[in-house]
């Protein structure tokens, strides 16, 4: 097996599948939120929490996504669209809230926050 690792390794890399073994299959996350478009591509964060439970109370453990990118209409929203549509996460996750903030540019020495928006 060792000899095929570097030929999994490159075809995981670029998602491809082998014949009767599906690297990643295509209902997974993975696969779902990949895009092909470089126009879509977002910076990620996640944030997991898991509170331990107290007398009586099930876990409270999740994750906290949050990305950045320019335009929300055309990143994060055909994205968020691909995943709403199919994806095996959502098996295991429960949405439980989402917000959106605009976040202004920083500024040059003598500037301030936001005046190239305004100016
Ligand atoms: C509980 C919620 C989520 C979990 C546990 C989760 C988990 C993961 C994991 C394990 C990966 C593969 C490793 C990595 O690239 O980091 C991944 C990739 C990714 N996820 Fe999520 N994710 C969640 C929610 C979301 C949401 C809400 C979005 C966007 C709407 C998203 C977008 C992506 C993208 C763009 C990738 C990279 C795909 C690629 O390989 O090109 N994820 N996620």
């Amino acid at each position: 097996m060792a000899y095929r690792a570097p030929v999994v390794r490159k075809r995981y890399q670029k998602r491809e599948s082998i014949p009767g073994f599906p690297v990643i299959p295509e209902f997974s996350h993975m696969r779902r939120a990949r895009f092909e478009d470089g126009r879509q591509r977002i910076f990620r964060r996640a944030y997991n929490y898991d509170i331990p439970p107290g007398n009586g109370s099930v876990s409270d453990s999740g994750l906290i996504f949050v990305s950045f990118q320019a335009d929300v209409d055309t990143q994060f929203t055909p994205l968020q669209k691909r995943l709403d549509e199919l994806d095996l996460l959502n098996e295991w996750t429960v949405p439980i809230g989402s917000a959106v903030f605009a976040i202004p540019p920083g500024c040059a020495e003598g500037g301030y926050i936001g005046d190239t928006l305004l100016n």
